[in-house]
């Protein structure tokens, strides 16, 4: 028998992870196992999605204005059950919800805060084409007792751990904790992900865009010249780049980590701060890709260093592969233009 293959599922490595710090009380565990459980549930119910009459909307609209599919609000009510009662939480905030969302009274508080995107890409969920569920921890700010919107809006390098569940040909969890970037993969006959990509490190430079180009006649002028850049013949820079958008940043994000390139949502002159959310998006993303070596911007500014000031805020998006993210920045910022046509 060899036991040099060693079966790592996300408890161990967390639990591992700690035993490293001896500082850690054992509550991260705790709410990560928590957590996996509520996206095992998601799993089960997003799989089954074609089966079942559960797709289509409801009939209402989020908060941002767009219809609520049934799966984003079974995936909103499952993340808040499975962390509502564990003691690990001291307030919770969801892209669904406009409010934070309180601990019941009957139930103890902790010293963390959760941020979530329980459904994201949810507009291909009648496609049958990937989906995910995003998350972002942060350390309590308030002493004690019920948590409050102070704890939650929070500065995105605060984060103490971000990650992604990527509901596709397999199911994927992939998180850090400022240690690294790990990824786990569902195996659906034991329930449990395992550790099947560790130390996830994204190329210095990639090939692939991604972006939905449709917008392309509402983009600032940097945004089209730098588009136009990635699109001219040049073997030197591997240019022209490929395009890919599914339309889920989690899956478009998934794919940018591995392969490189870069994710783009920029601002136009429609929607200045184009349309992902900082805190449930933006935040959790970039903690990951700067943790797999990558850069995250707004065009200007580091996204985790931007100061949140309403739960809901959108912001432009830039990320992915190093130099690929600067060299889009020189872009936007004008200090890049392209060669004249020879
Ligand atoms: P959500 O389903 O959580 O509202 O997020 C959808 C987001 C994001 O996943 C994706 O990158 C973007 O919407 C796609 O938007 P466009 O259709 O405007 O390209
Ligand atoms: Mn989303
Ligand atoms: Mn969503």
């Amino acid at each position: 028998m060899s036991f040099k293959q060693k079966v790592v599922t996300i408890e161990r490595h967390i639990i591992e992870g700690e035993r490293a710090h001896p500082d850690a009380s054992g509550k991260f565990s705790g709410l990560l196992r928590d957590l996996t459980l509520a996206v095992k549930i998601i799993w089960r119910e997003v799989s089954k999605a074609g089966l079942v009459n559960i797709l289509g909307t409801i009939g209402r609209e989020n908060i941002h204005g767009e219809q609520v599919k049934k799966l984003d609000v079974f995936a909103d009510e499952k993340i808040y059950q499975a962390l509502d009662h564990g003691g690990h939480l001291c307030v919770m905030a969801s892209e669904e919800n406009e409010d934070v969302l309180h601990i019941p009274d009957k139930y103890p508080t902790g010293k963390y805060v959760l941020l979530y995107d329980p459904l994201d890409g949810s507009s291909n969920i009648d496609a049958n084409v990937n989906i995910g569920t995003i998350f972002s921890i942060y350390r309590r700010i308030t002493a004690s007792g019920k948590g409050t919107m102070e704890d939650c809006l929070q500065p995105g390098y605060k984060q103490v751990a971000s990650g992604y569940v990527v509901y596709g040909s397999s199911t994927m969890f992939v998180y850090t904790t400022g240690d690294g970037v790990h990824g786990f993969t569902l195996d659906p006959s034991i329930g449990e992900f395992l550790l099947s990509h560790e130390n996830i490190r994204i190329p210095k430079r990639g090939k692939i865009y991604s972006v939905n180009e449709g917008n392309y006649r509402w983009w600032h002028d940097g945004m089209k010249k730098y588009v136009k850049y990635l699109q001219e013949e040049d073997k030197a820079t591997s240019r022209p780049y490929s395009g890919r958008y599914i339309g889920s940043m989690v899956a478009d994000i998934h794919r940018t980590l591995l392969y490189g390139g870069i994710f783009m949502y920029p601002g136009d002159t429609r929607h200045p701060d184009g349309k992902l959310r900082l805190m449930y998006e933006a935040n959790p993303m970039s903690f990951i890709v700067e943790q797999a070596g990558g850069k995250s911007s707004n065009g200007t500014e580091r996204i985790l260093d931007v100061r949140p000031s309403n739960l809901h805020q959108r912001t432009p998006l830039f990320l992915g592969s190093p130099e690929d993210v600067n060299e889009c920045e020189e872009f936007l910022q004008g200090k890049q233009t392209l060669a004249p046509a020879s």
